[in-house]
């Protein structure tokens, strides 16, 4: 089985060819950084026209890099949302065009799903494991049962921890994209150097809260003179470090609380897997790593490349459903919004 996998759901234009069996044959992501740096954030009509602008050539170039012609493939998966309506409808619109004249089936994959599946693509994983959904817009703590079934743990009050990060190197003035900027600071910094906030730690539930963190973080950088690149990049590395420790810390709480649950409701350590675009960050994943281990389970985490927006975990979503029979009608509408526990497939196929 061989899927085409297309992703335009916010500033990466991506397509990727994935098999049945886990390989994959093409991923290919283009970034539309430069185009949206000079506004410090995506500015969705620019993504939407530049993946317009792009997608058609980089599908084009994944058929070629996987060797093979439209008609060899099985299936043509795009992200149907949630993300940015403009470049969501661009790449479903590609895809349904492609099964449409190849006579192929469509598969609409929500792209939190395309994460939550990831690491059954890098690491073999079975059903079922605990989720920690982290990215620029989401934070959420899941079960995975199943392709599908989605057990929502506990998620955000406020700001999404790819936000914290993004906002935080915003107010230091390390640049954007935030994630990547506030990690390299912070490599150089003493975690120690600052005494921020650890909003929810020890607190019952699951959820997060990030809000406070940023604004403890504006007062230091004030009150040290490191607002938006002025003073001293010593403190500002130090300010960086000490909060992606304060970050590690609340996850870490998080997770080992969620994992003693999983344990309790499925009789089974883990998995632990980690997802989205901020498992990119190495102290993070180290960090849970360490949980992961003193509760008995182990922390899967799909390579960088599968953490951040890709093609490759949409193709994988595709090839699973598909392998399911849960294919997409042509006319299937592109979704600003759609929440993965609305995921559920009529009875029971997919929950392993
Ligand atoms: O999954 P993703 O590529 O896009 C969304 O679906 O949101 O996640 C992007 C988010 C951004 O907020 C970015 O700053 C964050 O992931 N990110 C990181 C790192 N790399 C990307 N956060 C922390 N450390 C990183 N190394
Ligand atoms: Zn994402």
């Amino acid at each position: 089985m061989t899927v085409l996998g297309i992703e335009t759901s916010c500033d990466e234009t991506a397509a990727a060819v994935v098999t049945g069996a886990g390989e994959i044959r093409a991923n290919l992501v283009l970034s539309q950084l430069d185009e949206h740096r000079p506004y410090g954030g995506v500015v969705p009509e620019i993504a939407a026209r530049s993946h317009l602008d792009h997608i058609d050539r980089l599908v084009e170039e994944a058929m070629r890099e996987a060797g093979l012609g439209f008609a060899e493939l099985d299936g043509i998966a795009a992200t149907a949302g949630p993300g940015l309506i403009g470049g969501v409808f661009v790449g479903v619109m590609t895809a349904k065009a492609i099964a449409l004249a190849w006579d192929k089936p469509f598969l609409a994959v929500n792209h939190l799903e395309g994460h939550a599946l990831s690491a059954r693509l890098s690491d073999k994983l079975d059903f079922p494991y605990l989720l920690l959904l982290v990215s620029g817009g989401h934070c959420q703590i899941l079960a995975v049962e199943g392709v599908g079934h989605y057990r929502r743990l506990g998620g955000t009050i406020d700001d999404a921890v790819g936000e914290a990060f993004d906002k935080t190197a915003k107010l230091l003035g390390l640049g954007y994209p935030g994630g990547p900027a506030v990690e390299q600071a912070a490599a150089s910094g003493n975690p120690a150097a600052f005494a921020l906030p650890r909003p929810m730690q020890g607190r019952p539930g699951l959820d997060f809260s990030f809000s406070g963190l940023k604004t403890a973080v504006r007062q230091a950088a004030g009150k040290a003179g490191v607002l938006e690149g002025a003073g001293d990049d010593r403190k500002r590395a130090d300010l960086a470090a000490s909060f992606q420790a304060a970050v590690g810390d609340v996850l870490a709480d998080r997770c080992a609380k969620a994992l003693d649950l999983f344990k309790s409701e499925y009789g089974t350590a883990g998995p632990l897997v980690v997802a989205g675009g901020v498992a990119a960050n190495r102290f993070l994943r180290a960090r849970l790593d360490t949980v992961a281990e003193a509760a008995g389970s182990r922390l899967a985490a799909p390579p960088p490349q599968l953490c951040t927006d890709n093609a490759a975990m949409i193709a994988w979503a595709g090839v699973e459903r598909l392998g399911l029979g849960l294919t997409d009608p042509l006319d299937f509408a592109a979704r600003p919004r759609w929440p993965l526990e609305s995921l559920a497939p009529e009875g029971k196929a997919g929950r392993g």
